[in-house]
């Protein structure tokens, strides 16, 4: 079936309306934010499978770094992370990669951008936690093109609960932040190479997944 699919795809190229919102709005304004990219019953879903994992305790402190270069400082940021392993994916976890990899499918026959890689992790910041603003990008590695982040919060989420994402924009000179609330089912889309961003305060544990798209 999957088969039959892509081999529909490749001989009618079919224009996807969300996909290309992405697109343009990554164009114009080096981020997106797609409301709704996860419905609610797809956000329980994953939201039941990183707390069972999150009970079980397969989640460690957050670093900073890559997996190379691995510091735990708590000052930078205060999250829990696991990485997810797209073979190892569950239910839920298959629904979520099926959604992605299409997105980058996309992505890639449509801009070029040649995304070969992806790294996903879920994330939970627990009450008092924050990540101070950063880039995505690390010195001995510059592969991460694009940065998603999806959030898992409970559909009762409120601004007051704090955790809001802050991306720093440049517009016309001046650095503009927009804030952005990590609602259920959201997904912002941004050049991880580019924009600055940081966590601010969580008062009620926020839960999210964060994938990278890479190059070669
Ligand atoms: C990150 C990050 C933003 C968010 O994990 O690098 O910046 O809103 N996450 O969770
Ligand atoms: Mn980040």
């Amino acid at each position: 079936m999957e088969d039959a699919v892509e081999l529909f795809e490749q001989l009618e190229f079919k224009e996807n309306p969300l996909y290309e919102k992405i697109i343009s709005g990554i164009i114009e304004d080096q981020y997106y934010i797609a409301e709704d990219f996860f419905n609610a019953e797809e956000v329980a879903l994953l939201r039941d499978t990183l707390l069972k994992k999150y009970e079980e305790d397969a989640f460690k402190k957050a670093a900073i770094g890559n997996h190379f270069n691995e510091v735990i400082q708590k000052s930078v940021r205060g999250d829990f992370i696991l990485w997810i392993n797209e073979a190892d994916a569950g239910e839920a976890e298959k629904i979520f990669f099926n959604k992605i990899n299409s997105l980058v499918t996309y992505l890639n026959k449509t801009c070029f951008l040649g995304i070969l890689h992806k790294e996903f992790h879920y994330a939970v910041y627990p009450e008092g936690t924050f990540y101070k603003r950063h880039l995505d990008t690390f010195q001995n590695d510059d592969r991460r093109k694009l940065s998603l982040v999806c959030y898992l919060n409970d559909e009762d989420w409120q601004p007051e609960n704090g955790g809001e994402l802050v991306i720093y924009k440049e517009e016309n000179g001046v650095e503009v932040p927009k804030t952005i609330y990590p609602f259920p089912g959201r997904v912002v889309i941004f050049e991880s190479q580019l924009l600055e961003h940081e966590v601010k305060l969580v008062k009620t544990t926020r839960l999210s997944i964060t994938d990278w798209l890479k190059t070669r």
